[in-house]
């Protein structure tokens, strides 16, 4: 039977044997929001970049260039990391280039080792549990945290995810069991369960309050976004 594992930061991430597992990569608030938001209204390919240089090298050959480093837009982008700035239709067809704080970092750490890398978030759960149960590989869901530290809103996307394979995947090792027993303790307020994260509070103190309601909203999306070479596309 397949294993589903919860790595709780990518610091932990050496911890873990990759050869046989998809690695999906959560940065809740906001960095897969983002993502799974963008592909699903249309943006053609979105490439994660770990440096602020190389998401300007690739503004410089052509590409929308998004920018973000502590929850705050990098001057001189043309995106911030808002979902709500992926839904535009002048972005239809984009090809965009992206670097977040955490969440382009530990697509990067993942990448080279993981059979296949996929983005999660609570926006496409349903439709990435379906598509892991198709998959013959374990999965490895890697909690981009905050600089190195776990936090809440990733730990408790990775337990959703578990609770919803638990009868395809065995849950073994306590970091998983954390985050399904958090998820199961939450479930019906997602919203007050994270109400008071360090997240949530550096994102208030900037005035930004709309993206976290958003970006804890379940099955809004169908897109199930996977790392084909440096790039991801939606599978579907
Ligand atoms: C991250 O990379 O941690 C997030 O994307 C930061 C943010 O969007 O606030």
């Amino acid at each position: 039977m397949k294993q589903l594992d919860v790595c709780l930061t990518p610091d932990l991430l050496h911890l873990h044997k990759l050869d046989n597992s998809i690695v999906v990569v959560a940065d809740i608030f906001r960095a897969t929001s983002c993502m799974v938001t963008g592909l699903a209204y249309g943006v053609k390919s979105i490439t994660p970049v770990a440096s602020v240089e190389e998401c300007k090298f690739l503004q410089d050959k052509g590409y929308i260039a998004a920018a973000e480093r502590d929850a705050r837009k990098v001057e001189g982008f043309d995106l911030d990391n808002s979902p709500f700035s992926y839904m535009h239709e002048s972005l239809i067809g984009a090809q965009i280039a992206m670097t977040t704080t955490n969440g382009t970092l530990s697509i990067s750490k993942a990448k080279s080792s993981a059979v296949k890398v996929m983005i999660g978030s609570f926006l496409n759960l349903g439709a990435l549990a379906n598509h892991l149960k198709s998959e013959p590989y374990d999965v490895l869901v890697l909690c981009a945290g905050w600089k190195g530290r776990p936090n809440l809103e990733d730990t408790l996307f990775a337990g959703a995810l578990a609770e919803a394979l638990k009868d395809q995947f065995m849950l073994l090792e306590d970091g998983t069991l954390m985050a399904q027993r958090l998820y199961q303790q939450s479930r019906d307020n997602l919203l007050a369960s994270v109400s008071n994260s360090s997240h949530v509070r550096r994102l208030q103190r900037l005035g930004i309050q709309k993206d976290i309601s958003y970006c804890l909203q379940t099955d809004l999306y169908d897109v199930v976004p996977v790392l084909r070479g440096s790039t991801l596309v939606s599978m579907n």
